[in-house]
């Protein structure tokens, strides 16, 4: 019965505010994101979107408005309450955040020790299967600092899904990659979803991988959704802040 159109969003954003240090980062910010969909956040440097995802696991609070997970509003949640939900989430962070005394294997092992997992045989054989799924095999014993910076991107894509979340939280996926591995991270994340039924959002600045992946788009400007909708509505529109984002795009392509 997944097709039901009245489906709950898996994130329902509404009258989202943060200020940070004074700044007002995020000014009324609302969306929602399906289940098994993926939409992806389009912007600028500094239009938001990092923190925009942050408050979607809980790993910042909205000084106004509600996020709300599976129709759960997280606001009000305390850390113990919160740790299922993000048990759920992956998330791939833009700075890749892995653990540089760990190797390879022991990052993708983290979040399924952290969900409890103590079967080491369970836990072998699943970072073993996620390791092939982001092409690293060969690779498992090297520390982060030993790995090239796309190899990072993979190690870290591995360990978003290890635990195979229900949603996956991608921050600029493909950025600083050569445009071959910008492509195979987002044919890899086309995949997950079709093969793991995944539910996403992904901030990114690359267009081509947004025409890829998307099922939806939200543009932020300046903490503000300047368009939500249909990936192929955003290509025609009038507003002078997307035209430029889209044109300056299409520059950088001739
Ligand atoms: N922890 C923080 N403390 C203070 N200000 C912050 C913090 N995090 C973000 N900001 C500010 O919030 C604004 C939005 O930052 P954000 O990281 O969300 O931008 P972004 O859209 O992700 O940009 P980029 O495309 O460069 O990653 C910026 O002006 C930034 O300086
Ligand atoms: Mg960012």
């Amino acid at each position: 019965m997944d097709s039901l159109p009245d489906k709950l969003p898996f994130f329902e954003v509404e009258g989202l505010h943060q200020s940070l240090e004074g700044q007002e980062v995020l000014r009324g910010v609302s969306f929602s994101a399906a289940q098994g969909k993926t939409t992806v956040i389009l912007g600028g440097s500094g239009a938001g979107k990092s923190v925009l995802l942050r408050h979607l696991n809980g790993l910042m609070k909205p000084i106004a408005g509600t996020v709300k997970v599976m129709g759960r509003d997280i606001g009000p949640l305390s850390e113990r309450d919160l740790r299922p939900i993000r048990r759920s989430i992956g998330v791939l962070f833009q700075d890749g955040a892995l653990f540089d005394s760990m190797d390879v294997s022991e990052n993708i092992a983290f979040p399924l020790r952290e969900g409890g997992e103590r079967d080491e045989s369970a836990i072998a054989a699943r970072v073993e299967e996620t390791l092939s799924l982001v092409g690293l095999h060969g690779h498992e014993r090297k520390r982060p600092d030993a790995l090239s910076g796309g190899m990072r991107k993979r190690v870290s894509l591995a360990r978003a899904i290890a635990a195979r979340p229900d949603c996956l939280l991608y921050d600029e996926p493909t950025a600083g990659l050569d445009p071959l591995l910008s492509e195979n991270i987002t044919r890899l994340i086309a995949r997950l979803k079709d093969e793991m039924r995944l539910t996403s959002v992904m901030v990114t600045h690359n267009l081509g991988a947004m025409r890829f992946v998307a099922d939806h788009v939200i543009f932020l400007n300046h903490g503000r959704v300047l368009y939500a909708g249909e990936p192929e509505g955003l290509e025609d529109s009038t507003d002078e802040a997307i035209r430029n984002f889209l044109d300056a795009d299409a520059l950088g392509r001739e």
